[in-house]
């Protein structure tokens, strides 16, 4: 059965200094040998932008800004598949987005973020992207992104499950503690592997301070933690997958979360 290297960097963006985020993530992958690689959400460009004016500056459109070739090239450098944050401009439209970039594909694919934490909504369009599934054949893998916030709503993991993820990556800025507690559950009720690529340090605007809270973690499909980082420094975590061994959704012989589900039962308040 295959085993893939799956890899979270945590480090601390630089509000708005695009080439020296670009530098740093350079420096800290330097020596990185893994399948996968996970950074955080806004990786490129940092987080706390309060207007629209302010994302519009370093915002790039998906594909052909320079975040792009950059996130191209590593991928390639380290055979791997590459999912990173970035701010993405579609002519007057801004998204929170990720990319997930398999070195073997000229383009990546894009998500946009559907839940909008706290400013975000001054800044960013809602995604329109919805959830999605890359299944990746050189390496067997499928992975369902989500960022962040959407977290939050388990609809977004069950979604990617049902779409077929053996791994859900989520590129984040977290800065509360309790998707500690869910994201396990998460990996556990789906029975899938969760990625969270979390950021440290603070960002400050006015008189409002935000403290990120590191402790980015791989958590296997039982739940079990396989990797994590601390709460403070910038460093690489990996763990060793095998997403085959989530394709089976039974947990005894009579029992599968997949083909238990009674969606009449969940579809009428489910749609409100
Ligand atoms: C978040 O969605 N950045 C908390």
């Amino acid at each position: 059965m295959r085993s893939l290297i799956i890899a979270v960097v945590q480090f601390e963006p630089r509000l708005g200094q695009k080439q020296s985020n670009l530098k740093k993530i350079q420096e800290l992958t330097r020596q990185l040998k893994a399948d996968i690689i996970v950074l955080p959400e806004l990786c490129t460009s940092g987080y706390f932008f309060t207007s629209r004016s302010e994302v519009e500056e370093i915002a790039e459109p998906a594909n052909t800004g320079p975040s792009a070739d950059f996130f191209r090239e590593l991928a390639r450098r380290c055979n791997a598949v590459v999912i990173a944050g970035f701010a993405e401009k579609d002519h007057d439209r801004l998204f929170n987005s990720c990319l997930i970039q398999v070195p073997e594909e000229p383009l990546a694919k894009i998500y946009r973020k559907t839940h909008l934490f706290y400013k975000e909504r001054f800044c960013f369009d809602r995604g329109d992207t919805g959830f999605f599934v890359i299944h990746d054949k050189p390496r067997d893998v499928r992975i369902g992104p989500m960022i962040c916030y959407d977290w939050r709503f388990p609809e977004a993991a069950r979604v990617l499950t049902l779409l077929g993820a053996d791994i859900i990556v989520c590129p984040s800025n977290l800065v509360t503690d309790a998707w500690g507690i869910v994201m396990p559950a998460r990996a556990i009720e789906n029975k899938v592997y969760v990625a969270v690529a979390n950021r440290v340090g603070k960002e400050k605007r006015d008189t409002e301070e935000l403290l990120f809270k590191g402790n980015s973690a791989v958590y296997s499909y039982n739940g079990s933690r396989l990797a994590k980082a601390g709460p403070h420094k910038e460093e690489i975590v990996s763990a060793e997958v095998y997403p085959s061994r989530t394709r089976d959704k039974s947990f005894n012989p009579l029992n599968d979360i997949l083909t238990d589900r009674e969606p009449v039962h969940y579809q009428r308040l489910a749609e409100r």
